[in-house]
């Protein structure tokens, strides 16, 4: 058996979602929304199963994707991309991810990763025979600085993973920091895999940057990006690729002995959903801004200490201001003892972890988010009559 994987505790979020099941709770660990998505999506996808193409489509996706996408990113974001040559259609971000690693490292080679991080990332690197190099992000800000930067780019460098807007802490990196990134990958003649799944749920009128626009990064970096996300269906599991011709090149190689494709019929409609007019994508983030102020304001009202959330489906809470100061044993009593999970952030850090911030997703009913806000006010109360 491979040590890496053998090696892999059962995670944080199975634990947390078993403990949900067996005691009820109202699970606010996982990320998905209540929502079913957007019908007309949805609906695309059930015409071209039924009256579509459902044998092996092309490779680097369907063309008609490849086009709809590079318009998508032109009329969104600003970027020209050649649909023939620079985009890549996977099986979900997961595995544009894995494909960029085994296609861009060799063994030996060093991997800057910033924690907290997806819990996927390590694994894979590893897997790929990279050696993870940590830059460690601190609240409330998580950014970037010069001094951390140096300490893990090296002579050995060739990659950078990198989550913007990042998951799990609800925040997006300033333009200072991309180019200050930027100016470190250029130097070492690094890659950078720029995990951006969570680019179109921004709050607060912002408007997502992407490194590949950023100055020297449009040879040198992988876009990676998720229908799940763009559509809140999380588990269409669509993925694009952007990179330049060279990049892509050889991520298509590492894609063709994967999964070689991914379904057509979900490929169809995720075409016609990106040219889906621009209310659409406001609308999208104006309802999970509103879940995140409903939530928020619920958790203020009990006196929680709630950090900033401007993307994603979370919300943070730091728990230092209750005496707490061990994130796991705080989310195991949460969920036994009044019903609402919740995820550790801790469990996203390899090394150095933040131990005093919990996660919750807000992207769920209003009746769900009450029905855990309640719970956490029986909470409260219990403790006071303590
Ligand atoms: C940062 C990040 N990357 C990747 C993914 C996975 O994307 P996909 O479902 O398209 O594989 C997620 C899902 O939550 C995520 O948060």
């Amino acid at each position: 058996m491979n040590p890496i994987f053998s090696a892999l505790q059962t995670s944080v979020f199975e634990v947390m979602s078993q403990l949900a099941r067996e005691t009820g709770a109202v699970n606010l660990g996982q990320g998905f929304p209540d929502d079913p998505g957007p019908e007309d999506v949805r609906r695309k996808a059930a015409e071209a199963v039924m009256t579509g193409w459902n044998q092996y489509p092309p490779m680097m996706g369907l063309p008609e994707l490849r086009e709809a996408t590079a318009a998508h990113y032109k009329r969104w974001q600003g970027l020209d991309l050649d649909p023939a040559s620079e985009i890549m259609v996977t099986s979900g971000a997961t595995e544009a991810i894995a494909g960029a690693l085994m296609a861009l490292i060799t063994p030996g080679d060093e991997v800057v990763l910033f924690e907290p991080m997806y819990d996927a990332y390590v694994p894979l690197v590893r897997r790929a025979g990279g050696i993870p190099k940590f830059v460690t992000l601190t609240p409330p800000a998580f950014g970037l600085t010069e001094a951390a930067l140096a300490q893990a780019f090296g002579p050995k460098t060739r990659v950078v993973l990198f989550n913007n807007p990042l998951n799990p802490t609800a925040t997006i990196f300033s333009e200072a920091d991309l180019d200050l990134l930027a100016q470190f990958c250029v130097r070492h003649d690094a890659v950078a895999i720029c995990d951006e799944v969570w680019e179109h749920v921004v709050f607060d009128g912002r408007r997502h940057v992407p490194m590949l626009a950023r100055p020297g990064m449009r040879e040198r970096t992988v876009k990676i990006s998720s229908a799940g996300k763009i559509f809140s269906l999380t588990g269409w599991k669509v993925g694009l690729v952007m990179a330049a011709p060279r990049l892509m090149r050889v991520l298509a190689k590492a894609h063709q002995y994967i999964t070689f494709t991914t379904p057509p019929n979900l490929q169809a409609a995720v075409a016609y959903g990106l040219g889906k007019e621009d209310s659409y994508f406001e609308t999208m983030r104006a309802d999970f801004q509103r879940s995140r102020d409903r939530f928020a304001a619920g958790l203020k009202a009990l006196d929680y200490a709630v950090l900033p959330s401007v993307g994603t489906y979370f919300l943070n809470v730091d728990i230092a201001p209750l005496g707490e100061s061990d994130d796991v044993a705080f989310c195991k009593r949460l969920v036994t003892e009044s019903g609402v999970a919740a995820i550790p952030v801790s469990a996203f850090y390899a090394e150095g972890a933040v131990r005093t911030i919990v996660r919750f997703c807000f992207a769920k009913h209003d009746a769900t988010l009450d029905a855990a806000l309640d719970r956490l006010e029986s909470r409260r109360a219990k403790a006071a009559a303590r």
